[in-house]
């Protein structure tokens, strides 16, 4: 790869609907300067229920879209997606860099507590694959792994109900389902996009001593070290630009978006494209 060709190509960013917008935000703060386009598959979400057949080609398709737009680098910020399909995405990038969120996430809670027991909160196809406890697993072979499909969570973020009652019963129930036959855990990682969101609510819940694994920080930080390793970093000090594409609901995904994001955004922010 030529470096000065390709560094204000922008880092294109992948997930089926809003909630990687976590990931972009992690990624601008840690990168002010670079260039981002998001695509968020809104007209096919939620991805967390359906096959691996579909999740796969799902991604398969959105991955072609960005790789059509130019960009130096692919992040999939959706967990599912990353869990099913990051080796074939691999594979149709080519050469270019492909980073998935759950090799950051899975890194980031085994380094926090070595040779412990780690409670993955993710979707039914993420659980399904044990794309979380086989990452743990191959770095850390001492470590016990729990895995809860959270389905709801995804529901409650979406309608932007990450506090209260309601939200804290929800991930009560599911914490208790995960606590079967007294499992203690050491630390939660948020296997989904959507779940940075309902943190503080989780936070309240759980004891001080349990850690909070968010990949969005971990992900960005691994994108900043590619980047610098292959020398496609943007050399410019402004400000990079950023472009938001969605396959569905251009209002949904400003309002929605804007939590996730934590500014403010238009439908006027928003393309929308066919994939
Ligand atoms: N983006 C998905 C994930 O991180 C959550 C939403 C969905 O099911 O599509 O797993």
């Amino acid at each position: 790869m030529n470096a000065s060709t390709n560094s204000e190509l922008p880092i294109g960013i992948f997930d089926s609907g809003v909630g990687g917008l976590t990931v972009l935000k992690a990624i601008r703060d840690e990168l002010p300067h670079e260039n981002l386009v998001y695509l968020g598959d809104t007209a096919r979400l939620p991805y967390g229920t359906k096959s691996p057949t579909s999740i796969s080609r799902y991604a398969t398709q959105a991955t072609a879209k960005l790789k059509q737009q130019g960009i130096k680098l692919l992040v999939v910020a959706c967990n599912t997606a990353s869990a099913v399909a990051l080796d074939a995405l691999r594979a149709q990038m080519n050469r270019l860099p492909v980073i998935g969120v759950v090799e950051p996430g899975a890194t980031a809670a085994v380094s926090a507590r070595p040779g412990g027991s780690h409670l993955v909160l993710a979707t039914e196809a993420t659980v399904r694959l044990g794309a979380y406890r086989k990452a743990i697993e191959s770095l850390d072979a001492a470590a016990i792994v729990r895995e809860q499909a959270c389905e709801l969570m995804v529901a409650l973020a979406e309608e932007g109900w990450t506090d209260g009652d309601i939200a804290a019963s929800i991930i009560r129930r599911y914490l208790h389902e995960a606590s079967e036959n007294d499992f203690d855990t050491d630390s939660i990682i948020l296997g989904c996009t959507h779940f940075p969101l309902l943190k503080e609510s989780i936070r309240a819940i759980v004891s001080d001593r349990v850690l909070l694994v968010d990949s969005a920080s971990t992900t960005a930080t691994v994108v900043s070290q590619t980047l610098r390793s292959n020398g496609t970093l943007r050399a410019s000090e402004a400000d990079g630009s950023l472009r938001f594409l969605a396959t569905d609901g251009a209002t949904r995904f400003a309002r929605v978006g804007g939590l996730f994001l934590g500014q403010q955004l238009s439908n006027s922010d928003v393309e929308l494209i066919d994939l």
